[in-house]
């Protein structure tokens, strides 16, 4: 048990999908898991375990921004034992080229958060990245599964609303960053500190270059397509 997920302490499996949504993890779990269990309802942050392929995995909600994602991730690892954790989520293209329902594998994550400053103080600049394993993994099955995957950079920022967004979107898209979120460089960050596994994967819902996004109804249909392939790749299957 601990102060935001109430469970048993071997409620959680190693492999954890982490979408925002609780509804999403509800959802994943009535559509891709056997034997699915809900171990936690705390503020309606939905956590599940259950089966696919045989393998036990679990589906947490984390809400959104970097202070909500980092409370679930770590009680996950500490209090629950978690090794593996797939961030499955949405994104806004920050490039002509990244189009809307394409896939994101987050290589590294860009941030103007303030949770790295407080963490490591001014003078150190950590490197969020991905955990190559997972990466190569879900850019290998990507391939196979024929999805419309990107590997890139992200630029994780701690604002939706942001008087300077269109500023800091050219900036990130200058040095290379193809979408912006808000969790990515907290998850790389605390799965260094824990010494555990990580990846984001992301489908793109909305474009800062067009304005465009992707209508509810369709939403759906790519966000499963990416939690195929975050599962496959938890698995290596
Ligand atoms: N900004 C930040 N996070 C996001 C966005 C966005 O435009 N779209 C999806 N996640």
């Amino acid at each position: 048990m601990s102060i935001h997920i109430v469970a048993e302490p071997d409620s959680v499996a190693e492999a954890v999908l982490l979408p925002g949504d609780p509804l999403r993890a509800q959802h994943v779990a009535q559509t891709f898991l056997s034997d699915a269990v809900r171990y936690n309802e705390i503020r309606g942050m939905y956590g599940y375990t259950g089966y696919w392929n045989g393998h036990r995995v679990s589906v947490q909600g984390t809400g959104m921004g970097m202070p909500s994602f980092s409370i679930y991730a770590t009680e996950l690892i500490q209090e629950y034992g978690a090794k593996r954790l797939v961030r499955i989520g949405t994104c806004g293209s920050l490039l002509p080229q990244l189009h809307l329902k394409d896939i994101l594998i987050a290589q590294a994550a860009h941030s103007d958060g303030g949770m790295n400053r407080s963490r490591f103080g001014w003078s150190y600049e950590f490197a969020p990245v991905a955990t190559f394993g997972l990466l190569e993994k879900a850019w290998r099955i990507a391939r196979r599964l024929n999805l419309p995957a990107v590997v890139g950079s992200v630029f994780t920022s701690d604002q939706f609303y942001d008087e300077k967004g269109e500023e800091k979107a050219r900036m990130a898209a200058s040095l290379g960053a193809m979408a912006v979120d808000m969790e990515t460089c907290e998850l790389y960050t605390i799965a260094a500190i824990k010494q555990v596994e990580a990846l984001t994967i992301m489908t793109v819902s909305d474009s800062l270059v067009t304005g465009e996004n992707v209508p509810s109804e369709e939403r759906q249909v790519t966000f499963d397509s990416m939690v195929e392939l975050a599962l496959h790749t938890l698995f290596n299957e």
